[in-house]
């Protein structure tokens, strides 16, 4: 079965207790059980991960480039964290390893610090949500799963 992947960078292991004004009361097993459903609603096996470590993050990358080359997986819905706005590596994990991708976040970093503002992903993503809690992983998992090799 074809799987999408679900990527989740450096303290988003905390969700449900960290800064829940800014991120919600939602935990990280909550979006992946919601993430799980919406896949499968797909006929999608669901891949979900989540690393406080930039080089985990790359093999995963890696790996998941790997699968779509084979078949196996239609991309990867990735939210980066704070790696987002700092991470050479994660962005050319991205484009060496060809991995269709919707880039993810929680709360709206454009309203946020202006360091928030840049990322190193945006520009190799096939789409970006961001603001919009974790309707933006379901929305990803949809585009990745509709995609045609045109807009994601
Ligand atoms: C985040 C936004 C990032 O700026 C921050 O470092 C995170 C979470 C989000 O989902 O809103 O860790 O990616």
């Amino acid at each position: 079965m074809t799987a999408v992947h679900v990527i989740n960078g450096p303290n988003l292991n905390l969700l449900g207790r960290r800064e829940p004004a800014v991120y919600g009361h939602e935990t990280l097993a909550d979006l992946e059980a919601r993430s799980r459903e919406v896949a499968a609603g797909l006929g999608l096996d669901l891949d979900f991960r989540q690393s406080n470590h930039e080089g985990e993050l790359v093999d995963w990358l890696q790996e998941c480039g790997a699968d779509v080359a084979a078949g196996r997986s239609v991309g990867a819905v990735l939210n980066a964290g704070a790696l987002t706005h700092t991470s050479v590596a994660l962005r050319d994990a991205v484009v060496g390893a060809e991995v269709p991708l919707v880039e993810v976040h929680l709360s709206n970093v454009h309203a946020r610090e202006p360091f928030r503002h840049h990322s190193y992903l945006s520009p190799v993503a096939r789409g970006v949500v961001v603001g919009l809690g974790p309707l933006g992983y379901e929305l990803g998992i949809r585009a990745l799963a509709g995609a045609t090799g045109g807009a994601a």
